[in-house]
């Protein structure tokens, strides 16, 4: 019951709480909600507070369920979200501390995790741009105060004054509140004007094709798992292996969901990871994780014969017509396994 509630109740009900805390915080910032609503929106805090105490209480004392690489995140989060709230009582706008709950909107993220892998693997190119970034501002900032510093001393009067106009500048962002009025400081703002978008693009383009490649070897990892449950890819060699599961799609469907239906054209044969499909032939024929259906249609080049629906939650991996013809090509064996069953089928609904 704690590890039902630790894993599935508590997160959804911490992010709504989360939210609804954040509403309370912000709607305490209205003088006129303030005046009318203080007590129940006080109130409204504290019940949240309390949740959060049981919410830190549940995650610690299920610590040993938690993944080793999420624990020290999960239990800080959890941690700061019952205790931080404390300072309430310290400051005369302290509920503002209760602000900290936003932290439960990221805590479950999958993009938490997503970034840090990628700036992991990007680290040293991320640090070059940043490198050319910081020598732009630093630069920067010291010729506009050689150049503008006599007529506009507010502005641009020291180095720091002065980096505050190269960051907003380089950044795209452009203020406008320091503007350099001579000619070297012009020409010098549109260069760096032009480098900021470049190295803007720089992060940006490092950082997208990171997410990418993140992305592309997570799936590559999840489908290499579940080709495991597929007895027929067990004897191939490791470079056809690598790139079968390169071709193969996966995906989850809910009972119910129609993977193929009779009459269809066939395009693509799927491979079952895990579930079960009900085929609906007579008479019906239910097939477990391993099997492979939608064969018949590639082979035979012939409509879909039967309609195979997912009789349970099912993953699978489907492999389009394409590939298929690789694949029967690269590996004579899985061939003719494939046929051969095809055959027993055909011959059954025949
Ligand atoms: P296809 O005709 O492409 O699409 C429907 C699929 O259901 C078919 O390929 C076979 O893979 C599968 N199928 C049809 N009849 C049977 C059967 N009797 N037993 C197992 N699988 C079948």
């Amino acid at each position: 019951m704690l590890s039902y509630a630790a894993h599935r109740l508590f997160p959804v009900l911490s992010v709504l709480l989360a939210l609804v805390g954040f509403t309370a915080v912000a709607a305490h910032t209205l003088p006129g909600m303030h005046d009318a609503f203080g007590l129940p929106l006080r109130l409204v805090l504290v019940v949240i507070w309390a949740f959060f105490f049981l919410n830190f209480a549940v995650t610690f004392a299920e610590r040993a369920n938690i993944l080793p690489s999420l624990r020290p995140a999960l239990i800080s989060v959890d941690a700061l979200c019952a205790v931080v709230p404390v300072l309430t009582f310290a400051f005369p706008d302290g509920y503002l501390c209760c602000g900290i709950w936003v932290l439960q909107l990221v805590r479950n993220s999958t993009a938490f995790r997503l970034i840090s892998r990628v700036i992991a693997a990007e680290g040293s190119n991320l640090v070059g741009v940043m490198a050319i970034f910081i020598t732009l501002l630093l630069g920067s900032a010291l010729l506009v105060y050689v150049f503008e510093r006599d007529g506009q001393p507010e502005a641009f009067g020291s180095i720091p004054k002065a980096m505050w106009w190269s960051i907003a500048t380089l950044s795209t962002t452009g203020y406008g509140d320091a503007v350099p009025k001579t000619m070297a400081g012009s020409v010098l703002g549109g260069l760096i004007m032009v480098c900021g978008i470049g190295v803007v693009a720089l992060w940006t383009g490092i950082l997208a094709s990171g997410f990418a490649e993140e992305i592309r070897r997570q799936d590559f990892v999840r489908s290499w798992q579940l080709v495991g449950a597929v007895p027929l890819f067990r004897n191939l060699g490791s470079a056809d292996l690598v790139e079968i599961v390169r071709a193969l799609k996966r995906r989850t469907m809910p009972a119910g969901t129609v993977i193929c239906r009779k009459g269809e054209p066939g395009d693509r044969m799927f491979f079952l990871a895990d579930g079960t499909v009900r085929i609906a032939a007579t008479p019906p024929v239910d097939l477990g994780s391993g099997a492979f259906f939608g064969e018949i249609a590639l082979l035979t080049g012939e409509p879909r014969m039967a309609t195979v629906t997912a009789a349970t939650t099912v993953t699978v991996l489907s492999l389009h017509a394409a590939d298929f013809q690789l694949l029967i090509g690269r590996s004579p064996e899985l061939a003719s396994t494939i046929k051969r069953v095809a055959l027993e089928r055909q011959g059954k609904a025949s």
